[in-house]
Formats: C-alpha cells, structure tokens, sequence
C-alpha cells in the first residue's frame, strides 16, 4: 500500500523521456495548484553526484548511500521552464538536463537499493491540495494507489526530433540520428531492468502523444483528473 494517496490525491504519469510528460505535468500542476514531482531529477542528481564524487556506478551500496543522503531543493519554474534544483547549495539545473546526467541517471536507476533508497522522499511530495507525478514507475510502484494514472507515449523519432528542437533552442549542435540511437538504448535499458520497469500500469490510461499538440494531451488528461477527483476545470 502507498501510505496516504487514498487522502491525498495524485495524478501520475509515466512514459519515456520525450514523451511530453515533464511539460504536461508542469501544465497540469500548475493549472491544478498541486505539487509537481519530478522523479526523473532525483535519478539525474544520484547519477550526478557518483560522477562528481567519482564513486563507481557498479558500487551499489556507495551509489545507494548518496541516494540517501541527497541535500537536494525543488523551486518550481514557469510551464516549458525546467524546476530550478539546486544540489548542496549549488544550482545545477541545466547540469542536470544534459543528455550526459540523463545517461547516468538511466544507469543508477536500475539499481534497487538506489531505488530503495528514493522511494520515501518520492513518496513525501505527496502533500496536500494534491500531487502531480512525473517518472517510470509512479503507477507501478511509487504510488500504485494513485487516483489518475497514465501512461504516456510518443514513437522514438518523434521524441528524438521534439529533443533536437529543445537542443537548437539553446544553441547546441545537434545530431539528429545520435540523438534517436541515444533514445532507444535508454528506452531499452528503461524497460528492460529487472526493478520498476518502465511500463504502464495495468489501470493506467494510454496516450500516444505522436502528432498531438501538448495542448490536446493536457486538456484530455485535465477532463480525466477532473472527472476522477471532482475538481474544476
Ligand atoms: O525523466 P528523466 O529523463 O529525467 O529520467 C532520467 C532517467 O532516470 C531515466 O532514463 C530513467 C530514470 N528514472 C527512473 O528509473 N524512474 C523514474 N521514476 C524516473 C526516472
């Protein structure tokens, strides 16, 4: 049982990276007023910090004890904006969203006394007036109790095109056939692992957000958490 989402409610949604979801999340938290967790980030900062303090990633008890002892705070950005995160004082949000941290993160993440080790801060975002839930498992494991659960998708050249225009945007250069290849091995190592798998929930809603604008993806979802949770739209 995930003590407490039956009085908090908590919307999730999973999928693989690019899929939209950090940015339907952020939309959703927003225009809801609830807290938004992005558990991807905590993956990214325990992958972080064994790099920095050069602690091997086959190290599972070290990797797992700075899971545990992450000094880490959230502040909310405006919607497209990434979270500011600042780790041990120090502010390491665009760090954090390199294809580099993100690599590093999909390593850790398939160690589960990393993932042990994360599950009750995880869980602790889920506070009152309610909880938006961004990752890989917040259906299957982190808030399996969870009132609104789906599952989003978009096909891997979708994603790798939608990331190569974020990257443009930004001045980086971009190779858009790395990109794609980069995408289908953290897909495949994702969805692979032995522990929380990427997958959907067995209640979970679908969304293919292939060819969809956010937009369309944010007001189904909107009509769904408002259906379930009698808030107004
Ligand atoms: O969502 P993201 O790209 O920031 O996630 C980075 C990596 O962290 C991703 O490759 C898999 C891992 N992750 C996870 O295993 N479980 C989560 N709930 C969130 C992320």
């Amino acid at each position: 049982m995930t003590e407490g989402t039956d009085i908090v409610p908590v919307v999730t949604i999973d999928g693989p990276s690019g899929s939209g979801k950090g940015t339907l999340c952020q939309m959703l938290a927003r225009h809801l007023g609830w807290h938004l967790l992005d558990s991807g980030a905590l993956y990214r900062l325990v992958g972080m910090a064994a790099d920095q303090r050069k602690v091997s990633l086959d190290n599972e008890a070290e990797v797992a004890a700075l899971a545990g002892n992450l000094d880490v705070e959230f502040i909310a950005g405006e919607v497209g904006e990434p979270t500011k995160v600042i780790l041990d004082g120090e502010d390491v949000s665009t760090a954090l969203r390199s294809e580099r941290s993100g690599h590093l993160a999909s390593q850790v993440a398939v160690l589960p006394a990393v993932r042990a080790a994360l599950l009750k801060r995880q869980r602790d975002f889920a506070t009152q007036p309610g909880l938006v839930a961004d990752g890989r498992d917040m259906g299957t494991v982190v808030f399996a109790d969870a009132g609104v659960k789906i599952f989003l998708t978009a096909s891997a050249e979708e994603r790798a095109q939608r990331r190569a225009k974020q990257l443009k945007a930004k001045g980086e250069s971009v190779n858009l056939a790395t990109l794609l290849e980069e995408i289908q091995i953290r897909d495949e190592r994702d969805s692979q692992r032995e522990h929380a798998p990427l997958k959907p929930a067995a209640d979970a809603k679908r969304i293919d957000s292939s060819g969809l604008g956010i937009d369309e993806v944010f007001q189904r979802v909107l009509a769904m958490v408002s259906t379930h949770f009698a808030v107004s739209k």
